[in-house]
């Protein structure tokens, strides 16, 4: 394995997505509080009765979802911490789902296997995006279905994110920010591991909408579609007096989103 790729597991056993709480029940209210469009995608119409894989599960969090639509499911990631969270959490919410240790870039399925293949926020955290994605168009069943969220170049988001990256290299700002933010490293509610992921997390890349088309040249894209919670998170999650208006700066980002979103979703067909 690649130094590089070493890097990126040890940081995910480290700090499985989130956090550890209280409930798994309570994990995934929290996320998809703050993640309000998985709620959307995550439907019975896209997922009941079809063969899942999600690259890159983590604790299961969506992949819990998933299941709870009425899927067969598979959950693969790099990290065997996270796996062990995903079964735990799993065993609280009474499923059990097959998973798989393994790199997005080498899957160790047969091809033509998988109805739909869902990865959300994982292929940008490993060396090549374009790996992972040719590996996910093998595993899918002719018409079969990928759906990939990549972190969006030249969104505000990724500005703030990459100035801050770079400060903190010169000077450790993440303390800073930790008091600040009274951030406990294992736990903070309202953050999760967000400040981890922020400074720590060795490889984050961000992907324009010519890379995307550059990445997915020889695939059918059949649309894509961009989120954020950005407004909310800068005001609400940074600046106690702002809570008051938490409505507003929600229906700001959703106004915004088309523009301004992070988040880009990636929808395409096996053909
Ligand atoms: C930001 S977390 C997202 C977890 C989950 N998709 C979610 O949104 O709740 C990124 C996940 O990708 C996993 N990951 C990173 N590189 C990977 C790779 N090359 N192959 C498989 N999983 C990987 C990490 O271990 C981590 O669990």
């Amino acid at each position: 394995m690649l130094q590089e790729k070493r890097e990126v597991r040890d940081f995910w056993d480290g700090h499985p997505l989130g956090g550890s709480w209280d409930t798994f029940k309570s994990q995934m209210d929290w996320k998809h509080k703050r993640e309000p469009w998985l709620n959307e995608i995550i439907n019975e119409k896209r997922f009941r009765d079809k063969y899942i894989l999600e690259v890159g599960c983590g604790p299961g969090i969506d992949l819990g979802l998933i299941y709870l639509k009425g899927a067969r499911c598979v959950g693969l990631d790099i990290s065997s911490e996270s796996l062990h969270k995903c079964k735990e959490n799993f065993r609280e919410l009474g499923i059990s789902v097959d998973l798989v240790i393994g790199d997005s870039e080498f899957l160790p399925f047969k091809d033509d296997k998988f109805d739909v293949v869902f990865s959300y926020g994982v292929l940008h955290h490993t060396p090549s995006i374009e790996k992972g994605v040719v590996q996910i168009y093998r595993v899918l069943k002719n018409g079969g279905n990928g759906i990939i969220m990549l972190y969006r170049k030249y969104a505000p988001q990724q500005i703030i994110i990459s100035i801050l990256r770079g400060i903190n290299k010169w000077f450790s700002i993440e303390k800073f920010f930790k008091k600040r933010y009274d951030v406990d490293t294992t736990l903070n509610p309202k953050f999760g591991t967000a400040f981890e992921e922020l400074f720590s997390c060795p490889i984050i890349q961000f992907t324009s909408k010519r890379g995307v088309k550059k990445i997915f040249k020889k695939i059918n894209i059949l649309k894509m579609e961009l989120y954020q919670t950005g407004f909310r998170r800068l005001a609400v999650d940074f600046f106690k007096d702002a809570s008051r208006l938490t409505s507003f700066f929600i229906a700001l980002d959703k106004g915004t989103e088309k523009v301004f979103g992070f988040y880009r979703f990636i929808y395409f067909e096996k053909t």
